[in-house]
């Protein structure tokens, strides 16, 4: 899925660490993560693998015996954050020869050995359907040789595996639906990292949800790359066909939904992420029938020119577009809407790039992640089409749909002065140890003064103020 989704900047490439460590004396692990929620929740997994192999987490590499990072390669930016990354671990091997040094994720899946020629250190790679394998490929490194797996499954789903919580801070946490993607977008690179689209057996979703609520979670979000293609009909791998009988027994996006929601009222349930093409009126209508279920849509568009989305291939038009946009504002007046934006896709001209403009006007989103064109090997653009819009164009392109989303944030954010919202407590704001911060239903961060209130708890806010971005108030009872 999406580098952006949900993880913020600080938490990209942060030392996650296993908050009940294993026995004394075990091994330990240094594991990091980039990129999207996915590879986040993916890092859980992999933690409760080598958790079960006597590891322990570290925060200083220098005292690490293995290193993972968890990488993403939806934009060549991105890989070359874990390049650079690599670097730093050199130091580490120089001090301790024994290290070993582990790339996981969509990376490892994309260049596979091609990763042991090109980096040196690495001595494991292995791709996102392989974690079931760590503990071999650990071993196998430990003997000097250099160990990969990038096999990618039709039914892999970790559905048996309790992710170890990692970061948490015990309120929120992500949930996999779904792994892997069929839509072959011309720009992403994903569905040859992640493999083929699978659906994960519903009720190991659900008791998942409801341990993390007996734990004292209040809220999660459901993780995959089209929530709105989730189909479980008993095999994992989505039947192409089929027939009357099976569908009628199938297990749909907008079910799972309500059988999470249905778990108790004062867990919140978010999802991402929405596709366009696929996103119903039934879904529509379960979020809006349950409270718990969040008001908030995230609708990647990528472009506002239907001949541009014809060349993604996205499967929608400008115009089916707007339709579901109208369809969110009938059904779940409420809901804040988000989007994803690439600028600068093969031949797009100026008067496409102002259909994305406009569109943007049309909608007014709440919040947006923003991207200029990256050629992405072995996709479909990069073998049928010409990456022709010129680097500074593209930037001047980003930049003005930037400028606008921080414009219509900020109108957005101010429409909430003067309402009362039900905040679901995060922590203590990062500004002030007096102040708790928290989201609410639309996912807008609300500060407000602390008093009595604590994190996991519901508090309804009066907001009297804001910044660009976020909520300022106070408790009301
Ligand atoms: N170049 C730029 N942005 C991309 N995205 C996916 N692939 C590319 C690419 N090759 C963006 C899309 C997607 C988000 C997660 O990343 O907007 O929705
Ligand atoms: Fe990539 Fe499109 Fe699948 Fe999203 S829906 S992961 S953009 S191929």
């Amino acid at each position: 899925m999406h580098e952006n989704k949900e993880i913020d900047e600080s938490k990209q490439g942060e030392a996650l660490m296993i908050e009940s460590p294993a026995a004394k004396g075990g091994k330990k692990l240094f594991l990091e993560s980039y990129g999207c929620a996915m590879n986040f929740s993916d890092s859980e997994i992999v933690a409760s693998i080598l958790k079960d192999q006597g590891f322990s987490t570290t925060q200083d590499f220098f005292e690490a015996d293995v290193i993972f990072v968890n990488t993403c390669a939806i934009r060549e930016g991105a890989e070359q954050r874990v390049r650079k990354r690599l670097t730093e671990y050199r130091k580490a091997k120089k001090t301790n020869p024994d290290l070993i040094i582990g790339v996981l994720g969509c990376m490892a899946e994309r260049l596979k050995s091609q990763f042991l020629e090109e980096e040196k250190l690495v001595d494991i790679v292995v791709g996102p359907d392989a974690y079931r394998s760590l503990p071999q490929l650990i071993e196998t490194a430990e003997t000097g040789q250099k160990a990969v797996n990038v096999l990618l499954s039709k039914e892999e789903t970790y559905a048996d595996i309790a992710p170890v919580r990692l970061g948490s801070n015990g309120v929120t946490a992500f949930i996999s639906i779904t792994r892997g993607c069929d839509n072959m977008c011309a720009f992403c690179v994903v569905p040859f990292t992640r493999g083929r689209e699978r659906s994960r057996d519903p009720e190991t979703i659900v008791n998942e949800a409801k341990d993390l609520f007996e734990k004292g979670y209040r809220e999660v979000t459901l993780l995959g790359q089209n929530v709105d293609s989730y189909l479980w009909t008993g095999g994992g791998l989505k039947k192409e066909n089929p027939t009357a009988q099976e569908l009628s027994e199938a297990t749909t996006f907008a079910q799972l939904m309500e059988k999470v929601a249905l778990i108790n009222p004062d867990l919140r349930v978010r999802f991402s992420t929405s596709h366009p093409k696929d996103m119903s009126d039934e879904v529509l209508h379960i979020i809006a029938k349950y409270d718990n279920i969040c008001s908030y849509v995230h609708l990647p568009v990528q472009s506002g020119n239907s001949r541009i989305l014809e060349m993604m291939n996205r499967g929608y038009t400008r115009e089916w577009y707007l339709n579901r946009i109208a369809a969110i504002r009938t059904i779940i007046p409420d809901a804040a809407i988000s989007m994803d934006i690439i600028t600068g896709f093969c031949s797009e001209t100026e008067e496409e790039h102002r259909d994305t403009l406009s569109l943007m006007e049309e909608v007014k989103y709440h919040f947006g992640y923003m991207f200029a064109y990256s050629e992405r090997p072995k996709t479909l653009a990069e073998r049928t089409y010409k990456d022709d819009v010129p680097e500074e164009i593209k930037k001047r392109r980003l930049q003005e749909i930037v400028d606008l989303q921080v414009k219509h944030s900020a109108e957005r954010t101010k429409e909430g002065v003067g309402k009362v919202f039900r905040v679901l407590v995060e922590g203590v704001s990062k500004k002030s140890a007096e102040e708790l911060y928290g989201r609410n239903s639309q996912n807008t961060v609300v500060v407000f003064p602390k008093k009595n209130y604590k994190k996991g708890d519901y508090v309804n806010v009066l907001v009297d103020n804001c910044t660009g971005g976020t909520l300022i108030g106070n408790a009301v009872d």
